[in-house]
Parts: structure tokens; sequence; C-alpha cells
């Protein structure tokens, strides 16, 4: 089985190889291609692997490449997990819209729109050489803003292409174990978009354990989402929402938070990054421990601006290891092996949410296995977060629009219509901004 991994030096890579690690069983990943632009990182994170598969028998043979079509040609699964414009376009996206006041964050407002217009093109292009090269390949897309990107691929995969992210999983383990659950038998009942969902319901046995969870609000305030939105606000929704929603639900106190930050986020990841690469390739470095330790300043440092407004302190211990390898894992176990599994993915929507159309993706429970991922029926979503789902799919799709046509008017509407971006003129002010900033926006006429 060959896995290729586009992004191939990227940072997380080491937690994915780590995972198929573990996975001793027939039918596992046995060849791992690295496909990078940058051949100084492939060799960095190279050298990460080489540290972690020493000892490990049968570990999963790495090779690497620069050559895209190389690296697809053969795969029978490709993790798409890029950065176009690399952290320090992320650092841009931040940077022009919180000039303007309004929200500047990878996937969310302003920033994740940016984000989507450079990478769109990028997307459909990788796409387009996987139905050329790999036709049978499943694509598992990691690739932020994921909803969005997934969507664009899609219209050249259809249902092989499959978004992931670790923040839902995430949501429904802490729900699960603050209610002194098992995570693996808990029903979550989650729907919305990538970063725009809500937990409705989580039922154990059958039965509903959500409104226990609510009304108590010694539980409800002791875990990360609890912490960030108030039990208050959490029992007026009846619902918990990805933390994501906290730009929504606290927009004023983020956009404020970022502003006054020594550094942005992506700011921050740019330099810690840089020295990690350097570091990472010093001779004599014991590659594995300098990883790991950029890691876990990373994953402390996750959301500490909006931790921070709500006076949630540090993040809990259990919420540091991510999970979003293990997604990954158990999505291409499920699929090669016909392992029936449940898993929370962004898919085409069908007829799931009646206010969506069928081609939209949207993140919703899935039964998966070898046929791939069909979303499960959820109950409804109320009026408000329906209005918001709408809202946001509407944006996607100019900026789906905006990179086929190269319209930059396209570009203003995706802006000017997102509930996060408070004035058309303000929109006018971003697209100037992004594209002196983005030579990957040049495209817009
Ligand atoms: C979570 C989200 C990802 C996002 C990441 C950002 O894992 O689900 O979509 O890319 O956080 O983390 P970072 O350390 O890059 O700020
Ligand atoms: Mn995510």
């Amino acid at each position: 089985m060959k896995l290729t991994i586009l992004g191939g030096g990227g940072f997380r890579v080491p937690l994915v190889y780590g995972a198929l690690l573990t996975d001793r069983a027939e039918g596992r990943v046995t060849e791992v291609v690295l496909h990078d632009l940058d051949a100084g990182r492939l060799s960095a994170v190279a050298r990460v692997l080489a540290e972690q598969a020493a000892g490990v028998p049968d570990a999963p043979a790495v090779t690497a490449t620069t050559d895209l079509d190389e690296a697809l040609t053969g795969a029978d699964f490709v993790f798409s997990a890029i950065r176009v414009g690399g952290l320090e376009g992320r650092a841009n996206d931040e940077r022009v819209a919180l000039a303007q006041g309004v929200l500047g964050q990878e996937t969310v407002g302003a920033g994740g729109i940016a984000y989507g217009l450079r990478t769109v093109p990028v997307a459909v292009d990788i796409a387009r050489r996987v139905a050329r090269l790999a036709p049978d390949a499943w694509v598992i897309n990691f690739t932020n803003p994921a909803g969005l990107v997934t969507e664009a691929m899609a219209r050249h995969l259809g249902d092989r292409v499959i978004g992931i992210c670790d923040s839902p999983v995430g949501l429904g383990r802490r729900i699960a174990r603050v209610l002194g659950a098992n995570p693996k038998e808990a029903w979550i009942d989650y729907v919305g978009l990538n970063h725009l969902g809500w937990v409705r319901g989580l039922r154990i046995a059958g039965r509903d354990e959500l409104p226990r969870l609510l009304a108590d609000p010694g539980l409800l305030g002791s875990f990360e989402e609890g912490k960030l939105f108030g039990v208050d606000w959490l029992r007026s929704l009846g619902a918990i929402p990805n933390e994501y929603l906290h730009y929504y639900y606290f927009n004023r106190e983020a956009v404020r938070a970022y502003q006054q930050a020594e550094k942005t986020r992506g700011a921050f990841l740019r330099d810690q990054q840089a020295r990690f690469y350097e570091a990472v390739t010093a001779p004599g470095a014991r590659a594995l421990d300098v990883w790991d330790r950029t890691r876990a300043e990373r994953e402390a440092t996750y959301m500490s601006e909006n931790r921070e407004t709500a006076g949630a302190g540090e993040r809990d211990a259990d919420d540091l290891s991510g999970g979003y390898e293990k997604v990954a894992l158990a999505l291409m176990r499920a699929i090669a092996r016909d392992e029936r599994t449940t898993l929370i993915l962004n898919v085409r929507n069908r007829d799931t949410l009646s206010a969506l159309d069928g081609e939209a993706v949207i993140e919703v429970p899935c039964l998966v296995d070898a046929n791939g991922a069909h979303p499960v029926a959820v109950a409804p979503l109320p009026g408000h977060a329906t209005g918001l789902v709408c809202a946001v799919k509407a944006v996607e799709r100019e900026v789906l629009a905006a990179a086929e046509s190269g319209s930059r008017t396209t570009a203003v509407k995706a802006f000017a219509l997102h509930p996060l971006v408070d004035s058309v003129n303000v929109a006018r002010r971003l697209v100037e901004g992004y594209t002196q900033v983005h030579p990957g926006l040049a495209y817009l006429k």
C-alpha cells in the first residue's frame, strides 16, 4: 500500500508517520512518498522520520521527491496537507485583515477567504493530476480551509476526496470524557461546515447525555469549550459549538486580542518553524527531540489569545496530543480493509442538510467502509446555525467562482458577503491589501 503525502516537508508529517508505525495489521501502508516543493524541508522531515523508524521492524519505507507527478503515480492514498504561501502567507493573511479591523485567522473570516483564494487553484491542479495519474486513489484532504478545499477538489474527484479535521473529534472526546463515557462508545450528533459545527447530542447506549451536561454548570465549565464560551452561553445555545465559533460569538474580543498580541499566530509559527527547520538539520542534531519540543510548544500555545480573552487558562494536558493523525489512519484503515466505522468528516451533503444543495461539502458523521464515506442522517440545525452555515457556504461558493474565473469583482463579493466583514468598502480594501502582499493572488484581474 503506497501513501503519498503532499506537503511532505510539513511539520505534522511525523505525527502521521508515528500513527503508521503503530499499524501492524495486514493491508497497512508499506511505502510512504513525501512530496514537497522545498527539498530542504523534505530532508529535515525525513531525518525525523528516520529516527522514529529506528528499531521498528518493517517500518514503512520513506522516499522523497519534488516531482508531483512522480509522487502521485501509483498512489493508493494521497494525503494533501499543503500550505500555499507558507507561514509567511498565513501571517500576511492575519495582518492585512487586522489592519482593517476584521478577523485575520487561518480559516475563519477574511483571513480564511484570502487563504482559500490562494489555495483553491493549487488544489484543483492537484485534483486534476490525481484524476489522471492515480484515478483509483483516495485523497484525504487536510489542507485548510479544509471544507472549501475539499469541495474544490470534489468537483474533479467526486467522493474520492474526503476532508478531515481534528477539532470535532477533540470536541466529542472532551464531552464524552466529562460525562464519564468512553468516547469510542458515544454517538456524537454533530453537523455544520468545517470549523463551523455544533454538537447537539451525545448518545451513550441510545440515551442522549447532553442534557445532563447542560444542566450541570460544574461539569459544563470544566472543559475547553465550557471555559471558552462560558456556561451561560452554552446553556442558551443548548448545544456545544466547535471551538472555532469563538471567532463568531466573541468576534470583537478575538479581533482586539489578535490586534494587541505581540505576534499573531501565523507570525509566531513562522518564526518558531524557521528555528525548527534550522535546528533539525544542524550536524549532530537529535531530530526527533527537536521536533517533539517544538510540537509541545505549538500545542500549548494553540488558540492562546482566545483562551486569554475568555479567562480560560492553560489547555488541559489531555487536549495537547491532537488526534488529526488518528482520524487519518482510522479513515484509511476503514477504506483499505473495509473496517466499517463512524467518523466526522468533510463530504458532499447529498440530502443531509436541506438548506444546502447536494454538492456542498459539509462536516458530518459518516459511515466509512471500502466504498468510502457516507453521511448519516442528523437532526436539522436551528435557524441561527442554518443562517450562519448558508452565509459561509455562499462565501465559499464566491471563492470557488473567483478562483475559476480570476475575477477580482467576485473576490470582493466573497469578502463582502462574509458575516465577519462589516462593509463592502472593507472588502474592497482587503482585496487591495491581499493582492499587494500575495504573489499567489496575481491571477485576480
Ligand atoms: C486545529 C485545526 C486545524 C488547524 C490547526 C492550527 O488542529 O483543526 O485545521 O490547522 O488547529 O493549529 P496551529 O498550531 O497551526 O495554529
Ligand atoms: Mn481543522
